[in-house]
């Protein structure tokens, strides 16, 4: 189940140096920045926009959601007065499994994350991409790289230091990649080279977990049934509906007839929750529920998050022992997404997991927020493929 994709790119050697633009989809928003390498290690973000991704394009024909995609730059480009003269580069974060051919070319294999856009599937997205920003007169943009936000994330932080060798995604989906040996890629046509390439692993889709009734029903009413069934157990996009799920039963089995509802939580609701905020019950119209009841819905929100990071915890243990099966180095791991950023003790319990597998070796594992780093990695990208002539 794990679909290993390579990513034609190695960690950069933090010398990369310019402008470049970058442009991210991979869940509710779609991010446009505009990212300024020193050369020496430092990325500076001098313009970022963000752009809701409405149900109806995210569910609709795919050249709708191009065009979209294609208008958001046309204003960006606008607003920050660059032009054709300025011959820019973009690399395109396109967070979905993608059989990548070139650095700058992939196809789709299969949507995740609620997407389900037609005639996508199967298709070089950079193509897509180059034909609606055709139709908008945006010729004079250079698409130089195709990357995953796992990738970004990794690369932005190995820019600054290269002891960072995993990026983690932990926000509305769940996935990983890390350097691989070009001798031990399969798939690779001349087994002589050295050197590495970095590897998405497309963790959310492992299957080797028992699943809870909870989980066999949301995968059941979800766009994608019988896939992700890991990320539908850690990531943002499904933990509320999760939890809503269990509070739902507890309700029907009457240990709080508050639940009985059907109320969906949020996952920010459950963030919120967690840190004692109770605001968001007045949304769900669970404003009037007693002590008892809260302390419930704190448990269930809690064991919930719980077991994501814990899982989350897990295959990241498992990425470093397939690098280190000793643990003899130290690994910086750089993970981006709200889930970790925001969820009160979610890196808590992700090293909560770390010790319990490597007791006092554990501490040889840092975790580290790259904050926007699948578009600020994506840059970086741009410029190793520029200076490498990929
Ligand atoms: C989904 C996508 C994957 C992406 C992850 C995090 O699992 O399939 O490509 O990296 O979400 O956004």
């Amino acid at each position: 189940p794990l679909k290993m994709l390579p990513s034609f790119v190695k960690r950069p050697s933090g010398a990369e140096k310019g402008r470049y633009l970058a442009m991210d989809l991979g869940g509710t928003n779609l991010r446009i920045l505009c990212v300024e390498l020193d050369g020496r290690g430092g990325a500076n973000v001098t313009a970022m926009s963000r752009f809701g991704v409405a149900k109806h394009l995210m569910n609709g024909p795919g050249a709708a959601l191009f065009d979209f995609m294609a208008q958001c730059l046309a204003d960006f480009l606008r607003q920050n007065s660059i032009g054709p003269d300025d011959r820019p580069a973009l690399a395109f974060t396109f967070s979905f499994p993608t059989e990548q051919t070139a650095i700058a070319a992939g196809r789709l294999i299969i949507w995740t994350k609620g997407f389900s856009a037609s005639g996508v599937v199967g298709q070089d997205v950079v193509k897509l991409l180059e034909e609606a920003l055709a139709r908008k007169g945006l010729r004079f943009i250079r698409i130089t790289a195709l990357v995953n936000d796992t990738i970004g994330t990794l690369v932005s932080k190995s820019y600054a230091d290269r002891s960072c060798d995993a990026g983690v995604i932990l926000g509305t989906g769940t996935n990983a990649c890390y350097p691989e040996k070009i001798s031990n890629i399969a798939r690779n046509k001349n087994p002589g080279r050295d050197g590495e390439m970095i590897i998405n692993i497309e963790w959310g889709n492992f299957a080797g977990l028992a699943q809870t009734p909870y989980d066999v029903e949301l995968d059941k009413c979800s766009r994608n049934p019988g896939f992700q069934f890991l990320e539908k157990m850690v990531s943002g996009m499904y933990l509320g509906a999760l939890a809503s799920k269990m509070l739902a039963d507890m309700g029907l089995r009457g240990v709080s007839e508050f639940f009985r509802g059907g109320h969906e939580l949020k996952t920010e609701d459950m963030s919120r929750i967690a840190g004692n905020d109770f605001r968001a019950l007045a949304e769900s119209g669970l404003e009037h529920i007693g002590p008892d009841e809260r302390k419930t819905l704190q448990n269930i929100c809690g064991l919930t998050a719980r077991r994501s990071a814990r899982l989350a915890g897990a295959a990241i243990a498992a990425v470093i022992t397939w690098m280190d099966p000793q643990l003899l180095r130290e690994h910086l791991v750089g993970i981006d997404g709200s889930l970790f950023e925001l969820y009160p003790r979610y890196r808590e319990n992700i090293c909560g997991v770390f010790d319990d597998i490597f007791g006092a070796k554990a501490r040889g594992i840092r975790l580290e927020l790259a904050k926007d780093g699948s578009g600020i990695g994506a840059a970086i990208t741009a410029a190793i493929a520029e200076q490498t002539g990929q």
